[in-house]
């Protein structure tokens, strides 16, 4: 696991980025998972750079959303799809057609996951994974747990996960309590994993999670430890908690 330690939120979606424009670069049909939350806005507003002034090519780029609130359509302000594409896609010279996520809008939601683990599938398995991470090492939306599952399905949220995502809301009562998720499966065979962290908040959890030996499901991100091929990008408050030793 390689750990990069950068100055600032800037820094790291600049680092975050260039692993995703190299990724690209090699395989221009790539295969990306994408992931929401504040961590990874930096990230593409330098792709977003690099596609305006360098040319980075995303046109036969295909990109997957791994996570949905449920009861949220595509259209939703605070939907993961409308994320994704007012934050990069409409930015970018993605093709629509080959964006996707899980539909957890109404319907059957088993089925829906279903189709969406069989999409990947059909689509070769995701080449690169963008992850933030849960202050309780959550990933996706995949939460602490007993047990965890492999494939995509439908979780309740934690009190605190909540809690936090309450901030993009207008009030506690519109935070949805369950979304629909990526698997641990499918974020496990990802080819590439980048991590990333920012702020204060994170330290706590990134100490734990760089400093664990044991594969904790009640840390779902632990499993990652297990990945050849992670990098692990934190800026310095994120970093704070860590020893001399791992920096
Ligand atoms: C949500 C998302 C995750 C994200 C996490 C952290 O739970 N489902 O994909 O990693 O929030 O978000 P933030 O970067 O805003 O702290």
């Amino acid at each position: 696991m390689e750990v990069i330690i950068v100055k600032n939120s800037a820094e790291m979606g600049k680092k975050a980025a260039a692993l995703i424009a190299e990724e690209i670069k090699r395989k221009p049909d790539a295969l990306l998972a994408l992931s929401t939350g504040s961590s990874p806005v930096g990230t593409y507003q330098e792709l977003i750079r690099l596609h305006q002034e360098e040319g980075l090519d995303f046109s036969r780029i295909r990109a997957l959303n791994m996570d949905e609130y449920v009861g949220l359509n595509r259209m939703h302000p605070q939907g993961y799809y409308y994320f994704m594409e007012h934050l990069l896609y409409q930015k970018v010279n993605i093709d629509k057609a080959n964006t996707f996520g899980p539909q957890a809008a109404e319907g059957n939601l088993e089925e829906e996951a279903r189709k969406f683990d069989e999409k990947i599938e059909q689509e070769g398995g995701i080449d690169l994974i963008l992850l933030g991470i849960g202050r309780d090492g959550h990933i996706a939306f995949n939460m602490p747990a007993e047990k965890l599952d492999f494939a995509t399905h439908v979780q309740e949220l934690s009190e605190l996960t909540i809690r936090d995502n309450a901030r993009f809301f207008d009030s506690m009562d519109q935070v949805p309590t369950k979304a629909m998720t990526i698997g641990i499966q499918n974020i496990f065979k990802s080819k590439k994993v980048v991590l990333i962290a920012e702020g204060i908040n994170k330290s706590e959890i990134m100490e734990r999670f760089i400093n664990s030996e044991t594969l904790d499901t009640k840390i779902p991100a632990t499993i990652l430890k297990l990945h050849a091929d992670i990098t692990v990008i934190l800026d310095e408050a994120a970093a704070a908690k860590l020893e001399k030793q791992n920096r």
